[in-house]
């Protein structure tokens, strides 16, 4: 195990070990935008595999690439959807060797999880963090889990002293205290479950999330304008204007007076857009 400064510093260690120039990278489209970023940097050749319907991870696609590292974000983002341990099982043993890393940041908020799928391959490696469960982005602390071997080439790109004291401190006395985030993600999980049904009956299509954030999508209608009236109001969602993304917004799951305060702006948004604008003069 390895720790690092937030599971970012983690991903790009293990992009930096592990790709030179010309070097593939596979992994699914749409998910954590910091790959593209760490591909760029490696100038590794990336090689993209469009989720399906229902956001389902194109398995078999990653699995024929057999790229020099591929990577898994799961709970996805942005759509929260969770690909079965199983399916990663059968992927890593697939991969025959080659590096599978399963970035599982919002795990915890999740059914179940993959590390076990450490101990039986060799060659998989898990990344978690303190920033989302634990409440902890601000400390910058995330776990590298993966076999001897793996963490040795980590080792070698790390910088000499990449975690401060304070942080090693508050990510010990956090994860004593695992009760404290089992609680928390209770809250986030009963909260994401009405916030999900909520939005359901306004219309949108919500696929299920297993992460601490809900993506709602009226396909076709772009959320660029509903993005902007909700920061008027001082909601933050994350609106993507790409293609495939214009026509829905990552919501994070917030307490119950936060969400209740998101859907008194949302409702009269969505139905001001309903209507046919009035022709301008
Ligand atoms: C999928 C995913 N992985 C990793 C991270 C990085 O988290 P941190 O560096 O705070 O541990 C994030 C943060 O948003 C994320 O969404």
């Amino acid at each position: 195990m390895l720790a690092g400064n937030g599971s970012d510093e983690l991903l790009a260690m293990i992009f930096r070990a592990t790709l030179g120039r010309g070097d593939t990278v596979a992994y699914p489209v749409p998910t954590y935008s910091l790959y593209d970023t760490l591909a760029a940097i490696q100038e590794a050749r990336v090689l993209k595999f469009p989720v399906g319907r229902d956001f389902a991870v194109p398995l078999d696609a990653l699995a024929r690439a057999r790229a020099r590292l591929t990577i898994v974000c799961n709970p996805n983002s942005p759509s929260g959807t969770l690909t079965p341990a199983a399916k990663l099982d059968e992927l890593a043993r697939r991969l025959r060797g080659r590096l599978l890393v399963i970035d599982e940041a919002y795990a915890d908020f999740a059914d179940e999880n993959a590390l076990s799928l450490v101990r039986r391959h060799a060659n998989v490696a898990v990344v978690r963090s303190l920033s989302k469960s634990f409440s902890l982005a601000g400390m910058r602390l995330g776990l590298c889990f993966a076999h001897p071997p793996v963490i040795a080439e980590l080792l070698k790109v790390k910088d000499s002293y990449n975690l401060s004291r304070i942080a090693l401190a508050a990510g010990a006395a956090a994860l004593d205290d695992a009760e404290w985030m089992r609680r928390n993600v209770e809250r986030v999980r009963r909260t994401r479950e009405a916030t999900e049904a909520r939005l359901r009956k306004m219309g949108f299509e919500v696929p299920p999330s297993q992460a601490n954030f809900v993506l709602a999508r009226i396909a076709g209608r772009d959320m660029g304008p509903i993005a902007r009236g909700l920061r008027r109001a001082g909601i933050l969602v994350r609106y993507f204007p790409t293609p495939l993304l214009r026509d829905a917004l990552r919501i994070s799951i917030g307490t119950p007076s936060e969400m209740a305060a998101l859907f008194r702006t949302l409702k009269p948004l969505v139905s001001a857009q309903d209507k046919p604008r009035k022709a301008r003069r």
